[in-house]
């Protein structure tokens, strides 16, 4: 059999630091209220000019640096992104570029806040079939430009950034198993109603239903939670990390409960990073590898929730 299994993780957030205390002077808002409903303290910002393909370079360099690769070793570039620099080509192909490969396959994933997941998942599939050696996997979104910034239920809510790893293929996993799912009845909760079929380029802003949301994530985020662990034949205390999306520090405190997980087991950068959509999970991974929080042959439990609605787990031993 053959497996995938994280070689190196890399990650990069743009030096624009906007805190709470500075949303108060733009927005009706405050830092006690952002605090207390989200977790959130400060986001990093992309600065004029600075584009989604540029967090995932820098991300990917540190992953491959990590991994003791060369860019040339790649044979596989998947970009989970809600934010490509373009329309086409895709984010992916314009970092293939960027790192000087040539010639294998790259696409970019798009499932929002869950993107890295399913990206994750699908080069996970590709090792295991034997179609890639060595996979460079990225979540990179510049979600500031999506948003608008005079609407404080969700402009509060993001921050910029990109995380990426490589998986390489092995003889034992890496990666045990991955859960994905989608449900498009709930697709009003988070979207940008402007678009290429209704031609309304002009309306292309972040709209959330907030509250209902927040119910949908919790109880969706406890299902995958169960049911990583049935497929598995695990329990709870098996898990050794929690790596989640850092959408709000109540849905990942409800999820660390679901698990009768410590908050010291869950890595969390909410506080730090906001919501960097499908950068959130490998962002948080790289800065736990990083500091010596997750050690080798550790088992981590990665999960997200995102517009579409789209969900979905990884479960790995690092
Ligand atoms: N600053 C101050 N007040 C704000 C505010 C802000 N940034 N945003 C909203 N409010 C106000 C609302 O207008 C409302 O006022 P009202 O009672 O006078 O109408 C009040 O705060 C409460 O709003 P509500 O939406 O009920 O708050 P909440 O406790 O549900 O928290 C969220 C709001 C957005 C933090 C929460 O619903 C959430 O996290 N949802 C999920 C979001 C998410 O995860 N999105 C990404 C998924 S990948």
């Amino acid at each position: 059999m053959i497996y995938s299994r994280i070689a190196g993780t890399g990650g990069y957030l743009p030096e624009r630091v906007v805190t709470n205390a500075d949303l108060e002077a733009t927005v009706d808002t405050t830092d006690a209220w952002i605090r207390e409903r989200t977790g959130i303290e400060r986001r990093h910002l992309v600065s004029d000019g600075e584009t989604c393909s540029d967090l995932a370079e820098r991300a990917a360099r540190l992953a491959l640096e990590a991994a003791g690769l060369a860019a040339a070793d790649l044979d596989l570039i998947v970009v989970a992104t809600t934010t490509p620099d373009q329309y086409f080509p895709s984010t992916a192909c314009i970092l293939q570029q960027r790192l000087d490969v040539h010639g294998c396959p790259a696409f970019d994933v798009q499932a929002v806040c869950a993107g890295f997941v399913y990206a994750l998942s699908i080069a996970d599939k590709f090792i295991r079939l034997g179609s890639a050696q060595n996979a460079l996997v990225v979540g990179s979104d510049a979600f500031s430009r999506i948003l608008d910034w005079t609407d404080r239920s969700t402009c509060v809510l993001f921050g910029d950034g990109a995380g990426a790893v490589i998986i390489e293929a092995a003889d034992t996993p890496g990666v045990i198993s991955t859960h994905l799912h989608a449900d498009g009845a709930y697709k009003d909760l988070l979207q940008i109603p402007g678009g290429l079929g209704n031609g309304d380029y002009a309306n292309n802003r972040v709209e959330m239903k907030g509250n209902e949301l927040f119910r949908v994530a919790v109880t969706t985020l406890s299902r995958i939670v169960e049911e990583t662990l049935a497929a598995n034949g695990l329990e709870r205390s098996d898990i050794d990390w929690l790596i989640p999306h850092q959408a709000n520090l109540r849905i990942i405190q409800a999820t660390a409960r679901k698990l009768d997980l410590p908050m010291e087991r869950v890595v969390v950068t909410v506080a730090d990073h906001a919501n960097t959509s499908a950068a959130s999970i490998p962002l948080a991974l790289d800065q736990a590898v990083r500091d010596g929080r997750i050690k080798r042959g550790e088992l981590l439990l990665m999960e997200a929730f995102g517009g579409g609605i789209t969900w979905g787990s990884v479960l790995a031993r690092f």
